[in-house]
């Protein structure tokens, strides 16, 4: 009895040992953890799938050519002496922000160019102000390349890299396999050339005979930058491999849509 007693005695501050240990690794780990949510951050998505809207439109604001720079430091080309002093930039955002509010589009296309590499020394940066008010707005966005877009910091692999993981974006680096019969790799179709290869379906309008069917497939292709052919210094073009898979892809609605 006496030693049973006496093992509490021992065995209640080796509990208090154990809580106090588990306390500050609990307490390390949440900090840890606190630290980690800090640093990670988890890409934003919009509301999926695209879908049109119960008055049987879907709206979409395609722009293109933006040109950003490195913000307000970058001047505007090719307008009026009396406007160069005050136009950057920042007249783009500007802009691309009230388009937006004004015409409240379904989805939003960036279709190339939408950085001008030589005004930029840091492509990622450069990247993230030219497509903000899309991020901003919430809106799913999508973008493909030009011929100005890897013309600074990062190759045209690395921008659609990360155009994918921005925030609202639904881009793709190049097509996932989307259970078709053309060879892939890790799901991703490997055998297309270019990058920023992929399609997005629409959906029926919510409540409607065709709400859960995809009912219009928007093409995206990286038409490249510059080629030289036939010893020519030419612009570059969409391939074959681009167009097989586009035609898989078409076919395999055909079939099963
Ligand atoms: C845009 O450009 C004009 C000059 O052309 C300037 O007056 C205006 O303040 C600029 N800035 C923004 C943010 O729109
Ligand atoms: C679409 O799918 C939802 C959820 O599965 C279902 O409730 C609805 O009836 C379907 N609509 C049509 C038109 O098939």
């Amino acid at each position: 009895m006496a030693s049973a007693s006496d093992g509490w005695k021992l065995f209640l501050p080796y509990l208090s040992f154990i809580f106090v240990i588990l306390y500050f690794t609990h307490s390390h780990f949440v900090t840890k953890l606190f630290i980690g949510s800090e640093t990670v951050r988890i890409k934003k998505t919009p509301d999926l799938p695209l879908r049109f809207r119960s008055d049987g439109t879907f709206k979409i604001l395609q722009v293109a050519d933006m040109h950003f720079g490195s913000g307000i430091i970058t001047s505007c080309r090719d307008v009026l002496d009396s406007d160069f002093e005050y136009c950057s930039d920042l007249n783009t955002t500007r802009f691309l922000k009230r388009l937006i509010e004004a015409e409240n589009p379904d989805f939003v296309a960036f279709t190339g160019d939408n950085i001008f590499g030589p005004s930029t020394t840091d492509a990622a940066e450069s990247m993230f102000k030219a497509f903000g008010p899309a991020m901003e707005s919430g809106l799913p966005w999508a973008a493909v390349l030009g011929n100005h877009d890897q013309e600074s910091t990062m190759n045209r692999e690395e921008l659609m890299s990360l155009i994918s993981l921005m925030d609202y974006s639904v881009s793709q680096v190049n097509p996932w396999s989307d259970g078709l019969p053309n060879p892939t790799q890790h799901g991703i179709t490997s055998n297309i050339d270019g990058f920023g290869n992929y399609h997005l379906r629409v959906y029926g309008a919510p409540g409607s005979m065709l709400a859960n069917s995809s009912i219009m497939n928007l093409y995206f292709l990286d038409s490249g930058d510059r080629a030289v052919y036939q010893g020519k210094r030419t612009y570059g073009w969409i391939k074959e491999s681009q167009l097989n898979w586009l035609r898989n892809v078409a076919i395999e609605f055909q079939v099963t849509h």
